[in-house]
C-alpha cells in the first residue's frame, strides 16, 4: 500500500484505491469503482467505517473531543456568539460582518409567523400528543403552504425555505407545547432575540408582560449554539438521503425530526431526566450501572457514549458550565437531580466498564436539567434539539443540492433471504 492509495485484490484481479486526503480527520479511501471493476459490494452496517459524503461544514475529532463548525472551535463560538452568528456561519462558510449579522436578523424575522391556516392543522391533533408527533406533523405540512419555495433547483427559493425554517421552527415548536397546555398561541416579537423570542412564545400570557431571564435567554442560546450541528449524525444522513432523491426541503427536515426522536439520538435528553427521576436517589446509582453493564439487560445509561466521540464530548463541557448558572438562576444548585447527576457521572467514569469503552457523558446528559430548570416539560425536550439543529440540516442539504457530482442515495445490500423456488398454490402450502 503507498500512502496515496490501498491496493485490493480480490478473486486475482488487483485495483487501486486512491486515499481521499481530509483537512482535518481521517484519511478515506475512495472504493467507488470496487463494484465496477470486482463485482462486489462492502458490508458496513450503521456505517461505521463508511464517509456517506464530503463535506465542508463540520469537524468532529473524537479522539480528543473537539468540535468545529466552519473550522472555528465550539468552545470560541458558544462563549462569543450568538445563535444567529452561527447560523450565518454554518450557512454562509464565514462569521458575519455587523451589518451581515443585521441582514440576516433581518431576513430571518421577516418568517418569523406561520400562516394563519395553520392553527386550525394543530387543533387537529388530539392534546396530549407528544409535540415531536406535531412537529414532523407541521415541518412536513409548511409544503402544503409555501409553494413558492418548492422548486429545489431555483437558489432563491432554496434561499427562501431556508430562511423560512430557521425563522418558523421555534414559532412551530412553541405552539406545539402551548397546544399540549390547552394555552393560547402567542405571536412572534422581531424585538426580540432568536432565543428570547422562542421563551417569550412558549411562556408568555395574553394577561401580563413577559419579563425575560437573561440567564435563561443565554442559556438557550447556548443550547441552540452546541445542537446546530454535527455532521454526518443520524438526522442529518436522513436529510441527505431524503434530499438525495429531490424531495422538498420542507419534507427533508420531517424526516430529520422524525430521525431525530429516538432515544439513541436526539430523544437521549428526555430519557436522561426520565432515568434520573427512576434511579431516584444516590443509593440507587450502583444498582442501575450494573444493570447498564449487564448484557441480557436492555438497560444503557442514557446521556452516555457516542459514535464518534470516544473522549469527553466538547459540548457537554460547555452546557455542564450552563447548567449550573441556570440551576444557580432559580436557587436549585443544590438540586437532588443535578446533584444524582455529578454523583452518576463521577461513579461511571471510575468504571472500568465504561473507561474501557470510552464512554463519557454527553451533551444530553446535561441539557434536559436545564430544561427542567427553566419550567420545560420533558416532551419538549427533543423538540429543542431539533430547533437548534434545523440550521445543520438545511446547511448540510444545501451543500449536497449544490454539489454538482450528487447523486440519489441508494445503499446495496447482502442478501441472506431465500434463493428463488418454486411459488405453491393455496392447496399446496
Ligand atoms: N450504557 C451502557 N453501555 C453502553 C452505552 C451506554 N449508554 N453506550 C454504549 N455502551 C456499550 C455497548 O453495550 C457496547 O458494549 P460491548 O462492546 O461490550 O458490546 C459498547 O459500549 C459500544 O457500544 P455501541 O452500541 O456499539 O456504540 P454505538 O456507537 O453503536 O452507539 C450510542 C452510540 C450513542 C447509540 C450509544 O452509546 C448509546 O445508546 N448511548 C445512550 C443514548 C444516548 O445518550 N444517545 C445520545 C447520543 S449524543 C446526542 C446525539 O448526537 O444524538
Amino acid at each position: 500500500m503507498s500512502f496515496d492509495s490501498a491496493t485490493l485484490t480480490y478473486k486475482g484481479k488487483t485495483i487501486d484505491l486512491p486515499a481521499l486526503k481530509a483537512t482535518e480527520g481521517t484519511t478515506v479511501l475512495d472504493i467507488r469503482a470496487l463494484y465496477k471493476e470486482l463485482d462486489v459490494f462492502t458490508y458496513d452496517p450503521g456505517f461505521t467505517s463508511t464517509a456517506s459524503c464530503h463535506s465542508n461544514i463540520t469537524f468532529i475529532d473524537g479522539e480528543i473531543g473537539r468540535l468545529l463548525y466552519r473550522g472555528y472551535n465550539i468552545a470560541d463560538l458558544a462563549k462569543s456568539c450568538d445563535f444567529m452568528e452561527v447560523c450565518y456561519l454554518l450557512l454562509k462558510g464565514e462569521l458575519p460582518t455587523d451589518v451581515e449579522r443585521k441582514d440576516f436578523v433581518k431576513e430571518i424575522n421577516k418568517h418569523s409567523m406561520v400562516h394563519d391556516q395553520m392553527h386550525n392543522f394543530f387543533k387537529g391533533f388530539r392534546r396530549d400528543a407528544h409535540p415531536m408527533a406535531i412537529l414532523i406533523g407541521v415541518v412536513g405540512a409548511l409544503s402544503a403552504f409555501y409553494h413558492d419555495s418548492l422548486d429545489i433547483k431555483d437558489p432563491e427559493q432554496r434561499d427562501l425555505a431556508t430562511y423560512r425554517m430557521i425563522a418558523k421552527l421555534p414559532t412551530l415548536a412553541a405552539m406545539a407545547y402551548r397546544y399540549s397546555m390547552g394555552l393560547p398561541f402567542v405571536y412572534p416579537k422581531n424585538t426580540l432575540s432568536y432565543s428570547a423570542n422562542f421563551l417569550h412564545m412558549m411562556f408568555a400570557m395574553p394577561t401580563e408582560d413577559y419579563a425575560m431571564n437573561p440567564v435563561f435567554e443565554k442559556a438557550m442560546d447556548r443550547i441552540f449554539t452546541l445542537h446546530a450541528d454535527h455532521e454526518q449524525n443520524a438526522s442529518t444522513s436522513t436529510v441527505r438521503l431524503a434530499g438525495s432523491s429531490m424531495a422538498n426541503p420542507f419534507a427533508c427536515i420531517a424526516s430529520g425530526i422524525a430521525a431525530l426522536w429516538g432515544p439513541a439520538h436526539g430523544g437521549a435528553n428526555e430519557a436522561v431526566l426520565n432515568m434520573l427521576e427512576e434511579i431516584g436517589d444516590k443509593k440507587n446509582i450502583p444498582e442501575f450501572i450494573k444493570r447498564a453493564k449487564d448484557k441480557n439487560d436492555p438497560f444503557r445509561l442514557m446521556g452516555f457514549g457516542h459514535r464518534v466521540y470516544k473522549n469527553y464530548d466538547p459540548r457537554a463541557t460547555i452546557i455542564r458550565e450552563t447548567a449550573h448558572e441556570v440551576l444557580k438562576e432559580v436557587g436549585g444548585d443544590q438540586d437532588p437531580l443535578l446533584e444524582l447527576a455529578m454523583e452518576l457521572e463521577r461513579i461511571a467514569l471510575q468504571d472500568q466498564y465504561f473507561i474501557e469503552r470510552k464512554l463519557y457523558p454527553n451533551v444530553d446528559f446535561y441539557s434536559g436539567i436545564i430544561y427542567k430548570a427553566m419550567g420545560i416539560p420533558a416532551s419538549m425536550f427533543t423538540v429543542l434539539f431539533a430547533v437548534g439543529r434545523t440550521v445543520g440540516w438545511i446547511a448540510q442539504w444545501r451543500e449536497m443540492i449544490e454539489d454538482p457530482s450528487q447523486k440519489i442515495g441508494r445503499p446495496r445490500q447482502l442478501y441472506r433471504g431465500k434463493q428463488e423456488r418454486a411459488f405453491k398454490t393455496v392447496a399446496n402450502r
